[in-house]
């Protein structure tokens, strides 16, 4: 619940399943797997008839989901992928892949990659290692941005380039920030950073302090360019103010719409819609999945797909 994304997630969820006649026991873990595997372990005793999980660590349910599937509950992968195990019925989520390839694409256009001679320096700040999801971001970008780093147009000045390298634990934005502080005090005195290639806004946020106490975003030291995914209001107002450029908005009610909509459907003894029955495979299996469109949001579009979309009044981005 630190992530203002999983509490929209989980609002949304409760609201269209709750609409549709359900009896809904939603439960935050606090980011703990072993808080998750004794939650889901009582809703299995609860008698549930569907489990719907955003992992904390998605290789780490394999033995409470075996629990589950002797029960005969049907098990739903939400936003966050499930892996290693058959007990996993099908995944909604977005292309988390395409998410990292616009957050790529952002960038090559926004320095214009394909024309300007550079080099430009760039920085990685990727998501936690036990989130399936922060790899496919992470190569999604890179399958954008690596030739030119292999180029040359692009220069890691840290040579952090792994998602080992730059990984941020548990998505935090200090954990960011930290990490931010330490590459511009080693490798960015002499130096200015062009762009940022973050993950997500709670790591932009990270970042985006790191740069403000070098000194970025004043005199005549403008912001990098810096990406973003979830349009958390924070960085919302952030886009608005110019020190984001873009945040990559992946609609929690739609996903919570066509989550809801598979629930059902196992309710009914139906098999749900996918659009992708070949991609997901966990280790296991192959996953079938619906997979919704992400967005680029910046400050020439928030207003059209944020405010006038309902998804945020006026007043929360003030
Ligand atoms: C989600 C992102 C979120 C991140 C941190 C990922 O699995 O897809 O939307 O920013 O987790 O919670």
């Amino acid at each position: 619940q630190s992530l203002q994304r999983w509490n929209q997630v989980g609002e949304n969820l409760n609201k269209f399943l709750t609409e549709m006649g359900y009896e809904v026991d939603l439960q935050y873990a606090d980011n703990e797997v072993q808080q998750q595997v004794s939650q889901i372990e009582n809703m299995i005793t609860k008698g549930a008839k569907v489990l719907i999980i955003a992992p904390v660590d998605g290789s780490a349910l394999s033995a409470v989901l075996a629990e589950a599937h002797d029960a005969g509950i049907k098990v739903i992968a939400h936003d966050r992928f499930i892996t290693e195990t058959e007990n996993v019925d099908c995944v909604g989520t977005f292309d988390n892949n395409k998410v990292g390839a616009l957050q790529g694409q952002y960038i090559a256009d926004a320095l214009d990659l394909e024309h300007a001679d550079g080099p430009f320096n760039l920085e990685i700040v990727a998501g936690s290692l036990d989130d399936d999801n922060a790899s496919y971001f992470l190569g999604g970008a890179m399958e954008i941005l690596q030739p030119y780093i292999d180029s040359g147009k692009l220069v890691v000045r840290s040579g952090q380039t792994t998602r080992e390298q730059c990984a941020t634990d548990a998505w935090q934005t200090d954990v960011a920030q930290a990490r931010m502080d330490n590459i511009l005090t080693a490798y960015y005195t002499a130096e200015k950073l062009d762009a940022v290639l973050c993950s997500n806004d709670s790591t932009a946020l990270g970042a985006e302090s790191a740069l403000k106490s070098a000194g970025y975003g004043s005199g005549d030291l403008p912001f990098p360019v810096i990406t973003g995914q979830d349009c958390d209001t924070a960085n919302v107002k952030a886009i608005i103010a110019g020190e984001q450029s873009m945040s990559v908005f992946k609609d929690t009610r739609a996903l919570a719409k066509q989550v809801a909509s598979m629930a059902q459907a196992f309710m009914n003894g139906e098999e749900p819609e996918y659009n992708d029955t070949t991609t997901y495979n966990n280790g296991a299996k192959v996953v079938p999945a619906y997979a919704l469109e992400p967005i680029v949001v910046t400050k020439d579009n928030y207003q059209e797909k944020l405010v006038d979309s309902g998804y945020y009044t006026e007043a929360e981005l003030k």
